[in-house]
C-alpha cells in the first residue's frame, strides 16, 4: 500500500492523516516530537469513536483506519513515502526548515507537497531538493468533511507531479481545483479579505459579533459567520495569511484590521486558546463583545 508522510500533527495535519488512512494509505505522522504525534493520533481515535457512536463508521473500520497511522519521531522512515506533505504552522521560516530536512529523505521519485494556505509555491519550491517535484496541496478544515483540495503548481513543478498530486487528491474523495501560484491562491484570496473586512466592521462598531455572524449565516447562507470561522481557523493563522497577501502584493487593500492585530497580540487566537471572538469555556460559545 502507498505510504503518505505528514509533517505537522495539528488540526490540518491530523485531518490529512485521518483522511489518507480512511482511503487506504499507510500514514507516517510526525511533529516536533513523538509525544505530539502520538497525542494527535489519540485525537483522531476520539474523532473516529464519535463517528462509530453515530453509526457512521463500524468499530472495525475505525480500528483498521487508526492502525494505518504510525506516529514517528525521525524523518528517516519517510524515505518510504510516495508523498511527503508539510502541514506545519503557516510561517515560511518554519516550513522552509521542514522542506530542507524532509528533502534529505525524499525518495528519488516521490513528491513533496506543502499544505500552505497562502505562501507562494514557486518561492518555497526553489528551496526544495527538487523544485519539479514540489507542489502546493491546500486542504480545508475540517479535512475529513470538506470536499475540496486546491492544487497549486509552482513555476518549476512538472506536469507529472501535477498529475500525480491530482490523482492522490481525487483518491481521497475530494474535488480538485487547480489554482495559480499567487498569494492566497484562489479560495483564501477571496475568503481571508472577507474575514479581515468582518473584523474591520466589528472594530468600527458597525455590528455586534453576533449580528455580523448572523448576517452572513442567514443572509449569505454560509454555514458559519466570518468571526466564528476566524476562531475555527485560528486568528494567528488568519493574520499570517493576511500578512502574506499584504506583503507579497504590496496592495493596501489587504492591510490587517487593527483589531485582528490586537487579538494576536493578546493571544486570543480562537477555539484553540479557548477565546477568540467567542469564549469557549462553557458548553456553548459566548460572544466576547
Ligand atoms: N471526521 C469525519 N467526519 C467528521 C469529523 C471528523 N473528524 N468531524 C465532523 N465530522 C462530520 C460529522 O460526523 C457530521 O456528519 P453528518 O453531517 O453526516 O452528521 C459533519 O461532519 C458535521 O459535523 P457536526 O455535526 O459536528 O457539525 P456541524 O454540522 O455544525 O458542521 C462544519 C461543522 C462542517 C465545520 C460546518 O460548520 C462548516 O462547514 N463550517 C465551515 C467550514 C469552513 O468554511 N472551512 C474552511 C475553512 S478555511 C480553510 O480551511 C482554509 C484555510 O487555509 C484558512
Amino acid at each position: 500500500m502507498t505510504t503518505v508522510a505528514v509533517i505537522g500533527a495539528g488540526m490540518m495535519g491530523s485531518g490529512i492523516a485521518q483522511t489518507s488512512a480512511q482511503f487506504g494509505y499507510d500514514v507516517l505522522l510526525t511533529d516536533v516530537d513523538l509525544a505530539v504525534a502520538e497525542k494527535a493520533k489519540d485525537g483522531i481515535g476520539k474523532a473516529l469513536q464519535r463517528l462509530v457512536k453515530k453509526d457512521k463508521m463500524s468499530a472495525g473500520d475505525a480500528e483498521a483506519l487508526l492502525g494505518r497511522i504510525t506516529p514517528i519521531a525521525e524523518y528517516a522512515p519517510m524515505s518510504e513515502a510516495e508523498f511527503i506533505i508539510e502541514a506545519a504552522t503557516e510561517r515560511e521560516e518554519i516550513k522552509l526548515k521542514i522542506i530542507d530536512a524532509a528533502g534529505k529523505v525524499l525518495a528519488p521519485n516521490s513528491i513533496m507537497a506543502s499544505n500552505t494556505s497562502s505562501i507562494p509555491i514557486t518561492r518555497m519550491g526553489a528551496k526544495a531538493v527538487d523544485p519539479q517535484r514540489f507542489i502546493g496541496m491546500h486542504f480545508f478544515n475540517p479535512v475529513p468533511v470538506m470536499g475540496l483540495i486546491e492544487v497549486i503548481p509552482g513555476l518549476a513543478t512538472s506536469e507529472e507531479t501535477l498529475k500525480r498530486s491530482r490523482t492522490y487528491a481525487e483518491s481521497l474523495g475530494k474535488e480538485v481545483v487547480i489554482a495559480g501560484d499567487d498569494p492566497g491562491f484562489v479560495v483564501n484570496r477571496i475568503l481571508v479579505p472577507m474575514i479581515n473586512e468582518a473584523i474591520f466592521v466589528l472594530g468600527q462598531g458597525m455590528g455586534t459579533i453576533e449580528d455580523i455572524d448572523k448576517g452572513c449565516r442567514i443572509g449569505l447562507n454560509h454555514p458559519m459567520g466570518p468571526l466564528e470561522l476566524a476562531d475555527f481557523v485560528g486568528i494567528d493563522t488568519l493574520f499570517e495569511i493576511v500578512q502574506v497577501l499584504y506583503k507579497t502584493t504590496g496592495d493596501s487593500k489587504y492591510r490587517p484590521a487593527p483589531l485582528l492585530v490586537k487579538y494576536v497580540e493578546a493571544g486570543w487566537l480562537g477555539r484553540k486558546t479557548g477565546r477568540g471572538f467567542y469564549d469557549y469555556s462553557g458548553d456553548t460559545p459566548v460572544p466576547t463583545r
